[in-house]
């Protein structure tokens, strides 16, 4: 661990050599996004982007719960009658949970125990991947409160649960758990609350090991093409190998193909080349 990392707020940052945990931070109030945390997820996700030694960002909540949702207090009702306010305040909470996320340039994992409720899908649909405790508690609480899954929360939901659960957990507000949410594909799996950290490690040291560069390209690869064409996909994924193949600056392509046709030692299928 070391101490090189930007202190804010509501939000703590941790690293476990190139992954970095940004933690929602306010675990009083169960991580409920106040104005000021969605500032400093904001600030948060510009650093560790920037950061050289960041290669895996987990996003996470503090004691023992991920995100109970907006603040009511602090989000909705500071802000009514005031559209100034409630601009900047949605703004910064669109642009960390979707707009930075979706497109952040490093491997995301969202690992989620404790509650997850309303605005809290929105991040963890948003990351690349989510590992979730066997018992963790998710819910679109909105409509038991008399709202609606606003501020992207209904369009990302759709994003990825199927349309019948979407509409059922939407217009219900019944709650799923951890085990469920992997069973329709929410997150990527789940595990015993005591094995999450161990689980989330694993996959992020693995993702830590291979180039940055095609990481990043292909992640950006597969969320682009979702929404095109197939003549755009074969046009645009010719753009994006070229692109990689230019700019990467490992040179993995290159140095790879020699390890397995000239050298022999390596094998693609069966792992990563080892970097430099
Ligand atoms: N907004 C504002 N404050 C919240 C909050 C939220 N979304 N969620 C929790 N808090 C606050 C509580 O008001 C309480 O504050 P207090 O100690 O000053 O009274 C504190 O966090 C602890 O919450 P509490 O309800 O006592 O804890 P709990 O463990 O019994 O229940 C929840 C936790 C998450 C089930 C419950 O707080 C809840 O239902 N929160 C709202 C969840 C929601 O619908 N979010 C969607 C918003 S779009």
């Amino acid at each position: 661990m070391t101490d090189d990392v930007i202190t804010l707020e509501n939000v703590k940052i941790e690293r476990d050599g190139g992954v970095t945990f940004v933690i929602l931070n306010r675990p009083e109030k169960r991580n409920a996004m106040s104005p000021q945390l969605h500032l400093d997820m904001c600030e948060a996700l510009d650093w560790a982007a920037d950061d050289d030694q960041t290669r895996v960002v987990v996003i996470t909540g503090a004691g023992g719960n991920f995100c109970a949702g907006q603040d009511l207090k602090l989000f909705f009702r500071a802000n009514e009658g005031n559209p100034k306010a409630m601009r900047k305040t949605g703004n910064a909470s669109q642009a960390w949970r979707w707009d930075k996320l979706s497109r952040f340039p490093k491997a995301t994992i969202a690992m989620v125990h404790g509650y997850c409720f309303g605005g809290g899908f929105t991040p963890v649909i948003a990351c690349d991947f989510a590992i979730a405790a066997d018992d963790a508690t998710f819910g679109l609480s909105e409509v038991n409160w008399g709202i609606i899954p606003g501020g992207l929360v209904a369009w990302a939901v759709t994003q990825i649960m199927g349309y019948r659960d979407a509409i059922y957990y939407s217009v219900t507000g019944d709650k799923f758990s951890g085990k469920e949410a992997a069973a329709m594909k929410f997150v990527n799996k789940s595990v015993p609350v005591a094995n999450l950290r161990d689980e989330v490690m694993v996959l992020a040291r693995k993702l830590e090991a291979k180039s940055p560069s095609a990481v990043q390209y292909t992640k950006e690869a597969v969320r682009s093409v979702r929404g095109m064409s197939q003549d755009q996909a074969y046009d645009y994924l010719e753009c994006k190998s070229n692109a990689l193949k230019a700019l990467d600056p490992e040179k993995g392509r290159e140095k790879a193909m020699k390890m397995f046709l000239d050298d022999k030692v390596f094998k693609p299928g069966l792992g990563e080349f080892k970097r430099d």
